[in-house]
């Protein structure tokens, strides 16, 4: 019996029987990168989702890297939501991510051997499309073919995947399951990428006899955690239950608006939430954008407040930045506030966390972009095309550094007075409330404006 049977409800109709207006909007959350991703959205997922019931992630793959770290203690998921660390909270992996089982194994693994519960705690969406070893062959390959444009992508196949989902040749969980499907699949998919891969690229062919008895094997071990996740979670809010949706990557990597083509390829901003998970659009309550105190991005792509001098090393020394991962260097800059207005936009955010505040103790000043000139004109326009950020100058204000440290402050009136002007400064300049500010990796490091917590016991109490 499946816990997404409605005959399973006990005194209860079945979720297909409600209308969308009994969901319950106040009872959902969205946590969301407002930058290009790595905003401590592992942490923020940590901190507020000990009171819900259900945190789901909606987009991505295990090209994500959530560091969490409790009581000392790192834990770096990819595919699994950050929720799976709390007792009693449910994780959902939805439909629009894309699964590599593998990886999805070797985490649920690793989970155990740390005491962390998922039986019965956690669950795959049937719908999920599947990455198989000819989407890392193909990406590999063809990011390093001359004349592609190079992505700097995880190498994770994520790419591949999607192509092949909107191709509408792709393999979901639920294809995963029935074996003789999986098997027709494998060798009709290895033939011919096989064949393209050699043709476009040399490489080498995969085997298929090899390759379906290694996914045969995995889906037995992953059946156990599929079931239909869109009923779970409409029901959940629907029941009165709270839901946070945990975004992967951040919204200048989302495949329509983000810095294309260097971007992943899944939407990552509030908007894939719905298509994500198959709750609808109507349902989604609380928007919470996610920013470091200043910038960083891995990978390639425009990045107009980047720092290549020693400041840039200096934010990534102190910051750490370095890919959880994949281990690269993060490029740093400052903090760019026309993105985060343009973030703010897209995303309908309600509510601004800041985040790694601590990184910028030691500096004696710090400028933030506080808007673009493009080919020596002003403009509040965010360029559609690649390029259009070769042209554009950012506008710095420069703000008093507070030199001081504030690792680890958890209320806001003890912060020194420059730090506390500067998040009043990102606050009016981009249009939205600080809810939470962050002043370390750890749970506890953490503060609250009282507003806010207010607005986050609603949604879960
Ligand atoms: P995510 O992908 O958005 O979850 O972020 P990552 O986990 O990839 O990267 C964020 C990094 O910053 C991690 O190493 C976190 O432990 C760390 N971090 C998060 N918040 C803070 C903070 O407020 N201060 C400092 N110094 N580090 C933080
Ligand atoms: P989290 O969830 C930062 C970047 C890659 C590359 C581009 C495309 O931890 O914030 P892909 O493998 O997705 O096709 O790569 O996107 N990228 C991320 N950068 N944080 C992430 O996730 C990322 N996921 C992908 O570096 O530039
Ligand atoms: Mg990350």
């Amino acid at each position: 019996m499946s816990v997404c049977d409605p005959a399973v409800r006990p005194g209860g109709r079945g979720i297909l029987l409600h209308g969308a207006n009994d969901l319950m909007k106040g009872k959902t959350a969205v946590i969301i990168g407002a930058q290009w991703g790595d905003e401590g959205k592992g942490k923020i997922v940590d901190v507020l989702s000990e009171k819900f019931a259900v945190v789901a992630r909606y987009a991505g793959g295990h090209n994500a890297g959530h560091t969490v770290i409790i009581n000392g203690k790192k834990f770096i998921l990819q595919l699994v939501p950050c929720g799976v660390l709390r007792p009693g909270c449910r994780s959902v992996i939805g439909n629009g991510v894309v699964l590599d089982p593998l990886a999805f194994l070797k985490e649920v693994a690793s989970l155990r051997e740390n005491g962390v519960a998922v039986d019965g705690n956690l669950f795959v969406s049937n719908r999920a499309h599947v990455i198989l070893p000819y989407h890392r062959m193909i990406e590999l390959a063809s990011e390093n073919a001359p004349g592609r444009v190079k992505i700097g992508t995880t190498s994770r196949g994520i790419g591949p995947a999607y192509e092949d989902k909107m191709g509408r040749r792709g393999l979901r969980v639920a294809d995963l399951l029935d074996l003789k499907l999986l098997k027709t699949h494998i060798e009709n998919a290895c033939s011919e990428k096989n064949m393209i891969a050699h043709a476009l690229f040399n490489s080498e062919p995969l085997d298929p006899d090899k390759m379906y008895e290694e996914y045969a094997a995995a889906s037995e071990k992953i059946a156990p955690f599929v079931s239909d996740t869109a009923v779970l979670l409409n029901r959940a809010i629907a029941d009165g239950q709270s839901v946070m949706f945990e975004g992967a990557q951040g919204t200048m990597l989302d495949i329509d608006l983000g810095t294309y083509p260097f971007v992943t390829s899944s939407s990552a901003t509030s908007g894939g939430v719905s298509i994500g998970t198959g709750v609808p659009p109507t349902a989604i309550g609380t928007v919470i954008g996610l920013t470091k105190a200043y910038c960083t991005r891995v990978g390639g792509g425009p990045f107009p407040s980047e720092l290549l001098d020693k400041t840039g090393d200096i934010l990534r020394a102190r910051g750490n930045e370095y890919g959880a991962v994949t281990g690269r260097p993060r490029r740093c800059g400052w903090l760019d506030l026309p993105l985060l207005r343009y973030a703010g936009m897209i995303n309908g955010i309600s509510w601004l966390v800041v985040t790694k505040l601590d990184v910028l103790d030691e500096l004696d000043e710090i400028p933030v972009c506080v808007s673009y000139k493009i080919n020596g004109r002003a403009t509040e326009e965010i360029p559609a095309h690649a390029s259009g950020y070769d042209n554009i100058e950012c506008v710095y204000k420069t703000l008093p550094g507070w030199r001081s440290s504030t690792e680890g402050i958890t209320e806001l009136r003890k912060l020194p007075k420059a730090a506390r002007e500067y998040l009043d400064f990102i606050a009016k300049e981009s249009g939205t409330r600080i809810g939470m500010v962050s002043t370390g990796p750890g749970r506890e490091q953490t503060m609250f404006v009282d507003e806010f917590a207010a607005e986050m016991e609603s949604v879960t109490g």
